[in-house]
């Protein structure tokens, strides 16, 4: 076997898990190989990386024991049925593909290993959040590679294929409501005199530094608001606003209401 890992796809997210694969030493340029139809995609990844990138999928099957698949979901009928890509024994498949059901991809890989992820966009920072689920037939060192792989891009959870729908609403669908707030309080900023570009910088640090200290102090996210609120001062000002005008029930409804667009949309 030349490689180690395949992609299936080189676009936004499987270059995002290359990037991360290499920066943090998981596996090699030479051990990484990947496929897509368009020239521009193929020299990109080519030349950004250093690895070997092939047109169609067929090529790049044979070489690789683990298959990332990183296409569109629209475009997964096409790969299988259409191009005929057959994938047999002995091969692990991480699917990326938002929706796609370990059994629905079964009945394209039945012979296969899955692993079903759902990511989001902030693997292109290696600051990813994720959750994932493995096939039962897999034993513990395969789960162990697949977690050093997805944890080369950020925080991968591993949970029941039943969850996958509450990690699209926590953190596939996330960023965008992170971007909502940093957006409000970049507002704030300009309506008090600062640069709209200061304003989203400080405001974009301070969420990033608010997540380090849950994260690396694990402390609980109320116990750190206690610290930063001192009796009378100006941060419990604030505090009782977002209480009054229903932050947390708006966040709680926000996440809720993805969640079930997301069972909707995947018939659960
Ligand atoms: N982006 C996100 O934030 C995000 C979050 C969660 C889940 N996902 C999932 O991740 C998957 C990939 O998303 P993406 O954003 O990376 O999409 P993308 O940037 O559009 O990349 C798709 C890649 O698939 C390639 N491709 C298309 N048809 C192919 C075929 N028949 N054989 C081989 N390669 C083929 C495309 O090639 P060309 O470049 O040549 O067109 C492209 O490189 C999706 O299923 C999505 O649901 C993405």
């Amino acid at each position: 076997m030349a490689f180690r890992i395949g992609f299936i796809g080189a676009g936004k997210m499987a270059e995002a898990l290359i990037g991360g694969l290499l920066a943090k030493g998981v596996f090699t340029r030479e051990e990484i190989v990947a496929c897509a139809p368009s020239e521009g995609t193929r020299r990109h990844i080519g030349d950004t990386y250093g690895v070997a990138v092939y047109p169609r999928a067929a090529d790049i099957v044979p070489l690789a024991d683990i298959l990332v698949l990183a296409v569109k979901p629209k475009q997964v009928d096409g790969l299988f049925t259409g191009e005929g890509v057959a994938i047999g024994p002995g091969k692990t498949v991480l699917s990326l593909v938002a929706g796609l059901s370990i059994s629905r991809l079964k009945s394209y890989v039945p012979d296969g290993k899955i692993v079903r992820v759902m990511p989001n966009h902030c693997c292109m920072v290696l600051e990813g959040a994720m959750g994932y689920t493995c096939d039962d037939s897999m034993d513990g060192d395969e789960r162990s590679e697949v977690a050093r792989i997805l944890g080369s891009v950020g925080l991968a959870v591993e949970v029941q294929e039943t969850y996958m729908d509450a990690i699209t609403g926590i953190a596939g669908s996330s960023p965008a409501f992170m971007y909502l707030v940093i957006d409000a309080m970049a507002d704030a900023g300009v309506l008090n005199g600062l640069s709209r570009k200061d304003s989203i910088e400080l405001a974009a640090q301070s969420m990033l530094g608010a997540a380090k200290m849950v994260l690396e102090t694990g402390k609980h996210p109320d116990v750190l608001r206690d610290e930063v609120c001192s009796p009378g001062g100006t941060t419990i000002e604030g505090v009782r606003t977002l209480e009054d005008m229903g932050l947390r029930s708006a966040v709680i409804a926000a996440v809720d209401n993805t969640v079930a667009k997301s069972r909707r949309m995947s018939g659960n």
